[in-house]
């Protein structure tokens, strides 16, 4: 059930502020900003050795569209608008670079500082910054504070837990022929997902898993598809989960995923970079605020989108959405909520 969320509705005092507001429950609320496909670097000089592969097509593709529809001062005014609403944790699910060359992931570690320090910033790969094999130390060792303990070799998924939540971030990013933009996870990074997802479960937590391409069959092109969604849906009817936020569409999308405890919200964002040359493709992020209802657990959306008239980002619509499970009062009070 995939529904675009481009609704122009301005709601300039809708959006949250800081940590600590009081949600219309009564209770704390804890607030965080879902952004993705900044595509922020730029291949400028890059030099013909670094192109002799799949990368060629890449750059290609970026000097005779993407450099003009992914844009420094798009980027500039999400910084500004994330400063003005603070959220106390920034997610990124991937696709920060073009083609993945070292020099990139250096540029996109330098952006990543900007957006926040390691502890409010949780970023996983897309499958642009995997775009051909590449040493990992070269690449991704370069985000290696945003990236929690999948630096100690732990490998994907990643667990951040804040404030009752746990964030899981798995990485679907992979190496795929030419004019191919699938992803996988592949059976380890499954196993370890469902042990996470049963361990943070068990715990009590809201669980939000993060994932560059949409989870939902037929949610994009064949060719850009997640190949083994079917076995993450089964995966996530076994163990449950309370929310899945993706990138890889540029489209502000809104579905929802079949779960023992009911549907779990699927949502989508566009690019954050984007001028919107194609029409539901303009830059935009989400503010999220979870907040318990006794037992119930909820999610307030903000959109936020670009507005190239005013080249600041505005709301453009709210939404609240009902997450699936009930929690205990005690994992309730210690999840500070
Ligand atoms: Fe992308
Ligand atoms: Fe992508």
């Amino acid at each position: 059930m995939k529904a675009d969320m481009g609704v122009n509705m301005d709601l300039p005092h809708a959006a949250p502020h800081a940590s600590g507001h009081k949600s219309g429950a009564g209770s704390e609320a804890f607030c965080f900003a879902h952004l993705s496909d900044p595509h922020l670097t730029s291949l400028q000089g890059v030099r013909c050795p670094d192109l002799l592969n799949k990368r060629l097509l890449g750059y290609l593709s970026w000097r005779w569209r993407r450099r003009r529809e992914h844009r420094g001062e798009v980027l500039e005014a999400l910084l500004a608008d994330l400063d003005r609403h603070r959220p106390r944790l920034r997610l990124v699910t991937g696709d920060l670079t073009h083609v993945g060359l070292p020099r990139e992931f250096m540029e996109a570690a330098a952006w990543l500082r900007r957006l926040g320090a390691p502890e409010e910033v949780l970023v996983i790969p897309g499958n642009h910054d995997s775009y051909v094999r590449a040493p990992w130390d070269r690449t991704y060792a370069h985000w290696r504070p945003y990236l929690d303990e999948v630096a100690d070799g732990n490998g994907f998924p990643l667990l951040r837990r804040q404030d009752g939540v746990a964030f899981i971030g798995a990485s679907s990013a992979c190496p795929t022929p030419p004019f191919f933009a699938t992803g996988r996870l592949g059976r380890a990074q499954l196993a370890r997902l469902e042990g996470l997802l049963a361990e943070t479960g068990r715990a009590g937590l809201v669980r939000v898993l993060l994932i560059h391409h949409p989870p939902l069959p037929g949610a994009i092109a064949w060719r850009k598809r997640l190949v083994d969604a079917r076995a993450l849906a089964a995966l996530l009817r076994r163990t449950g989960v309370e929310l899945i936020l993706h990138g890889h569409t540029h489209r502000a999308t809104c579905g929802e995923l079949v779960t023992a405890a009911g549907p779990a919200p699927v949502l989508g964002v566009p690019s954050a970079s984007a001028l919107g040359h194609k029409p539901g493709r303009r830059a935009g992020y989400h503010l999220c605020r979870i907040t318990a209802h006794g037992a119930a657990r909820r999610l307030e959306v903000f959109v936020r989108g670009y507005d190239p008239v005013r080249r600041q980002f505005v709301a453009l619509e709210r939404r609240e959405l009902a997450l699936p499970g009930s929690f205990s009062a005690p994992a309730a009070a210690a999840a500070g909520q």
